[in-house]
């Protein structure tokens, strides 16, 4: 086996040819329909078989054709190399960091860990904090798996959380303000904030992210933001907005199924000099492995463990692989596409089907204030949600439901001919 030296230094993504070229025959201007039919839409034949109208896009990303193609070129390297399938696995494991340190806005690819899940990504944070009781300041919008494994450290008494509550009124979704949180913050010690970008299950858009973060890092207050909902829907600069520490996956937006998550460390935290807070660089967490060791495959054994430099210390066990490959196509093509037409392209998607709602006189909601402050989803309130989505799916109509609202996200792949049904169809099942 042999092991490329994960480099610091963030190279252009390596596009595949297909996803490159039909990408590249788009030109530059915004994306239209016309124009994703004709050169998008090829690259998902197999997905665009399937009946129906799928706007759970927010939930499950559709995959293109070749990710298969990806996964089983993976499985064909093993059957063929056998130990010498670790030189292109473990090539592909530098272009999944050095790809999404690309979507994250951050400028070394080992400022990204890849990991199975991005509660993963927490508690590797967590178990790097300082303190042996941190204190976390979050918000009762996180997602599940963020919240429980925060109220199963508190609950341990590894951890002590403090939740912010939402604002809720009968007119909109429960709401945060930025504003809470920095009230929080400034009345007591916290070792870290973890908040979302977006809410997962609102839509809502935090805002003012910059001051809160600057507002966390007056109180020496780490900040780890839950890009999930965020990652390939908004535009992203995690570096230049100072966040800490960012986790995510690849099952929704980009399309690469479950497995393929990250942890991103901001690049200051990677190096051996000391930033501008008390806290002391580089972290070291205890959610450790061999792949972590600073020379993995010269197999020494020294008394005191000898971490490998920057992000590569924040490495685990011997990685998964085939995740990796199953992400592979659909960040590509995120990335050949870019994250800001893409949100271009998904509000005038939202407004869409908004207008063809409201003319059907369907009440819909966005998790922020406006569009532009909400994430890649449409609300619709009702008071048995999971009664409703069964309804649609009956109709071939595929949404999902949170808090008492279900949500509905187009994709490049939706056309304005089925939103104007979903639309129909949505007005039957509510009416
Ligand atoms: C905001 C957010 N965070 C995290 C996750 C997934 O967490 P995990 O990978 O730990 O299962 C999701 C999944 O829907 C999510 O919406």
């Amino acid at each position: 086996m042999n092991t490329p030296e994960a480099s610091s230094r963030l190279a252009s993504p390596r596009i595949n040819p297909s996803i490159a070229h039909a990408a590249a025959a788009l030109g530059s201007g915004p994306l239209t329909e016309p124009s994703l039919r004709a050169h998008i839409f090829p690259l998902f034949s197999r997905i665009l078989q399937r009946p129906g109208i799928y706007l759970a896009n927010h939930s499950l990303g559709r995959p293109l054709d070749q990710m298969s193609a990806d996964v089983q070129a993976a499985l064909d390297a093993w059957y063929r190399d056998m130990d010498d399938a670790w030189g292109p696995w473990l090539d592909e494991l530098h272009t999944f960091r050095n790809n999404i340190a690309s979507l994250l806005g951050v400028s070394r690819a080992d400022a990204v860990v890849p990991k199975s899940s991005a509660g993963q990504g927490l508690r590797a944070v967590l178990n790097a904090l300082p303190a042996s009781t941190p204190r976390i300041l979050t918000t009762r919008g996180e997602f599940d798996s963020i919240d429980f494994i925060l109220k199963t450290y508190h609950h341990r008494r590894r951890a002590d959380v403090t939740w912010i509550e939402p604002h809720t009124t009968s007119d909109h979704p429960p709401r945060f303000h930025t504003d809470d949180l920095i009230a929080a913050l400034t009345r007591e010690h916290f070792d870290l904030l973890v908040v979302s970008p977006v809410f997962y299950a609102t839509g809502q858009i935090l805002e003012d992210l910059p001051r809160l973060i600057a507002a966390a890092h007056a109180k020496n207050t780490l900040v780890l933001l839950d890009c999930y909902h965020a990652a390939g829907v908004i535009p992203l600069s995690l570096e230049s907005l100072n966040t800490d520490f960012a986790i995510g996956g690849s099952y929704k937006y980009t399309r690469g199924g479950p497995g393929a998550c990250w942890l991103m460390i901001h690049p200051r935290h990677l190096t051996p000099e000391r930033d501008n807070t008390n806290h002391e660089p580089p972290f070291r967490t205890l959610d450790t492995g061999w792949f972590a060791k600073r020379d993995t495959f010269k197999f020494e054994r020294p008394a005191t463990p000898l971490l490998a430099p920057g992000g590569d210390a924040w490495m685990e066990a011997t990685p998964a692989i085939l995740p990796l490959y199953q992400a592979k196509s659909g960040l590509e093509l995120t990335l050949a596409l870019g994250v800001e037409r893409l949100r271009a392209y998904s509000l005038e998607q939202l407004a869409f089907l908004e207008h063809a709602l409201h003319q059907r006189n369907v009440p819909t909601r966005r998790g922020g204030a406006s569009p532009e402050g909400s994430g890649a989803y449409v609300l619709i309130p009702h008071a048995d949600t999971s009664a409703f989505c069964n309804r649609l799916k009956s109709h071939n109509v595929i949404a999902d439901a949170r808090l008492g609202h279900a949500r509905f996200a187009p994709d490049i792949l939706t056309t304005r001919d089925e939103l104007t049904r979903a639309a129909a169809i949505i007005a039957e099942c509510l009416h």
